[in-house]
């Protein structure tokens, strides 16, 4: 296990070499946005808000911090002109399907992303995939899984799996940065186990 040096933010950082960049920021006390991480689940790299400026032997480019490896004398900027531009975006895509989500409105606010700027999405989901992966990979269960693919893309749970698992789970509801998870639920247990809902008010 070697030790890598980089820089981040000006500061000397010492990682280990099978660290992310956003794991050696991280413990260096730098803190980068993330929306797909999950410390318990394997790397993603889907929503893309960790990115950051990298500079390897004076080749710039801009990488999701969560999944990119360190490297020996890398240098690292958490906040560019060019970072905060591409989180902008991002959040203004994400806004068009949750505008209410806090999250995303805490970051929207720190990064000048216009809520309005894109037309609203029908789905409210970002595909962070938190919800399916946690439902995977923690609990080993896979009662929800993503159906369709490009813009229509979204979350669905498989209801024979549900129906025995969720009800009384529901820890993948907390990790979801808009309302989409719980929303999806809702409709899942309306149309396909109605009985569920009943033992889930018995049990509040
Ligand atoms: S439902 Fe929520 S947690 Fe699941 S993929 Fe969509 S935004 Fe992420
Ligand atoms: S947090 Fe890195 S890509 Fe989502």
């Amino acid at each position: 296990m070697s030790e890598i040096l980089l820089q981040i933010d000006g500061r000397e950082v010492k990682a280990r070499e099978e660290m992310t960049v956003w794991e050696a920021a991280q413990s260096a006390g730098l803190s980068i946005p993330t929306l797909c991480h999950h410390e318990k689940l394997e790397p993603y790299g889907a929503c893309r808000i960790c990115t950051v400026e990298v500079d390897i032997r004076g080749k710039t480019s801009l990488i999701a911090s969560c999944v990119y490896p360190v490297a020996q004398d890398m240098v690292v900027k958490t906040r560019s002109e060019k970072v905060d531009k591409t989180r902008k975006m991002i959040l203004e895509e994400m806004l068009a399907h949750a505008p209410d989500s806090e999250e995303l409105r805490k970051l929207a606010q720190e990064y000048g992303a216009d809520k309005d700027r894109f037309e609203k999405e029908s789905s409210f989901c970002i595909l962070c995939g938190l919800c399916v992966r946690y439902c995977a990979e923690v609990k080993k269960k896979d009662a929800l899984g993503f159906v369709e693919r490009g813009p229509r893309r979204e979350i669905s749970f498989v209801p024979e799996i549900a129906a025995r698992e969720c009800w009384n789970c529901k820890e993948c509801f907390p990790l979801c940065p808009t309302s989409a998870l719980q929303a999806a639920y809702v409709l899942t247990e309306a149309l396909a186990f109605p009985e569920a809902s009943a033992k889930t008010e018995e049990g509040k």
